[in-house]
């Protein structure tokens, strides 16, 4: 396995994918992490991403000591190379210009990491790779035993490498995508150079989550909240496999739920996978709760305490629960690992992680807490999840809640339903719901005037809301045809009565943010 020290890159999540694609098993740290660690955690190869410091910031900003002294192959990105280059007695300068862009790199010397690895050659027939780069510091002096292995004119020691220990740097950055034989590069580092084999795969993962997750539960009871998003159901389709009906799920209807979810869940779990569910409906008792309420963090604040409520009531008639489930996934865990640190402004009280009390006194299970979200994704259909399922779009906890602007109604949310129900179907139609990242409608409680036959209506406005996007952290609006949104409208307007109005949502993230509330 592959350890990545994780200097405050934007990007160090993209290094891990790229040794996962490899099949090879990685582990994203933070780069202060203590020798013992890193000597437990016995790597055969360490990669040290790139980030935010110049190496002028201080020791304090350096790679641990015996990162250079475990014996085996080093990879510095960036940043990381920077400071492999000082800790090992060579220079870096602040240059007066910083790169930023798509550069050309001559391939030099004969190093293991680029051999065979081009993109086009030069008129004098030099080898050329195309790369990322993104720097304002660079390498001037190579420390002993080093050699150039990539150049161009404004980085003359773009790569540089010490074949005897292993050692590589890059100035560049091979885990995005426009460095276009970035992959070719960690499929070199990590198998041919750190010698990991391609053991990281779904069905050995299954095989081996089985055997984890039994040793760990042994005999006892499990129990896991059901959302019918991706993560709690994979890491229910996963316990089930491990443990059968020794795990029992709770599935809470809070009446803020998509068009027909309910009987898609039970479907799928209950009858389909044989998992047990209980399924609660409380629609009325979030209904009732939300009376009155507009404000959206107070509409977050009572739809998450009404769910713990109904939850613990339901695990109290499961006394020999000893043990809670959670679709924690990898993101998650390195994420709020990293909340420490990043200073963050609160926009919304997202994420409901975490949100289950402590009185429950229930162990926590996670066992996609290794796991990347496509990994989760290939997983979830290795368990025989449906395609459907494992490829929906997310949906927030507090679930229509946050899209009926304002007041929750039960009228809205019936309306609201139905006309997402048919947006959504008509974009799978077009083969637009997979090019999306999100879409969903939201309900604006507003009359608007129209006209229908020979009459006047005065009734609601919906707003359709697609969007793009990798991270959710920025966003584009989703160019629709114009034909489908056509489409969308009339459909909705003549088959949802009550909403006699439709508009598309063009506003990008930032400034909006993807949910209305
Ligand atoms: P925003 O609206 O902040 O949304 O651009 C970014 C992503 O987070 C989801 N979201 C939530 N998820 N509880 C959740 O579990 C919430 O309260 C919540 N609010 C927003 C949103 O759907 C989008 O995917």
């Amino acid at each position: 396995k592959i350890l990545i020290l994780d200097f405050g890159s934007q990007v160090a999540q993209l290094i891990a994918r790229r040794v996962r694609e490899q099949q090879v098993y990685c582990e994203l740290h933070s780069f202060d992490v203590s020798e013992d660690f890193i000597r437990q955690f016995n790597p055969r190869g360490i990669i040290l991403s790139g980030g935010p410091n110049s190496v002028y910031a201080g020791e304090e900003w350096q790679a641990p000591d015996i990162v250079f002294r475990l014996g085996v192959p080093v990879l510095g990105i960036c940043y990381g190379m920077q400071t492999m280059a000082t800790q090992l007695g060579g220079k870096v300068e602040s240059g007066a210009t910083r790169e930023f862009g798509y550069a050309a790199v001559r391939v030099r010397g004969h190093s293991k990491l680029f051999r065979d690895i081009q993109d086009r050659t030069n008129a004098e027939g030099h080898g050329l790779l195309e790369v990322w780069m993104s720097h304002g510091d660079k390498v001037t002096e190579l420390p002993p035993g080093f050699m150039v292995m990539g150049s161009n004119e404004s980085t003359p020691i773009a790569a540089m490498a010490d074949e005897v220990r292993g050692f590589y740097g890059v100035q560049f950055h091979p885990e995005v995508t426009h460095t276009l034989k970035g992959r070719e590069m960690f499929a070199r580092f990590v198998h041919d150079i750190c010698g990991c084999a391609r053991d990281w795969t779904m069905p050995n993962y299954v095989d081996e989550a089985v055997a984890k997750i039994r040793a760990q539960v042994g005999q006892e009871e499990v129990i896991l909240g059901l959302s019918g998003g991706v993560d709690s159901s994979v890491a229910a389709a996963l316990i089930h496999r491990a443990i059968g009906d020794q795990l029992t799920c709770v599935f809470v209807d809070n009446g803020l739920l998509r068009l027909n979810e309910a009987q898609q869940v039970m479907e799928t779990f209950s009858r389909h996978l044989g998992v047990k569910v209980i399924h609660v409906d409380a629609a009325a008792q979030f209904m009732g709760c939300l009376k009155g309420i507009t404000g959206p963090e107070q509409k977050r604040k009572i739809i998450g305490r009404e769910f713990v409520e109904v939850f613990q009531a339901e695990s109290q008639k499961l006394p020999n629960a000893k043990w809670l489930a959670q679709g924690t996934i990898y993101p998650d865990v390195v994420e709020s690992a990293g909340a420490k640190t990043k200073k963050a402004h609160t926009i919304k009280s997202h994420h409901n992680v975490g949100g289950l009390p402590e009185t429950l006194r229930l162990k926590l299970l996670e066992p996609l807490r290794e796991l990347f979200k496509d990994e989760v994704r290939e997983l979830g259909i290795a368990l025989g999840l449906p395609h459907e399922m494992v490829y929906r779009h997310p949906f927030p906890g507090p679930g229509l809640g946050v899209r009926i602007l304002g007041e929750v109604k039960q009228e809205f949310a019936d309306l609201l339903r139905r006309a997402d129900a048919i947006f959504i179907d008509e974009l799978r139609a077009a083969g637009w719901y997979e090019k999306t990242s999100q879409a969903f409608v939201v309900f604006l409680p507003v009359h608007s005037v129209g006209v229908m036959g020979d009459g006047r209506t005065y009734e609601y406005v919906v707003a359709l809301r697609a969007v793009e996007t990798s991270d959710f952290m920025t966003a584009t609006w989703a160019e629709l045809p114009h034909d489908l949104l056509g489409r969308i409208s009339n459909r909705i307007i003549n088959e949802v009565r009550g909403i006699n109005r439709v508009v598309y949502d063009i506003s990008g993230k930032p400034p909006a943010t993807i949910e209305w509330e």
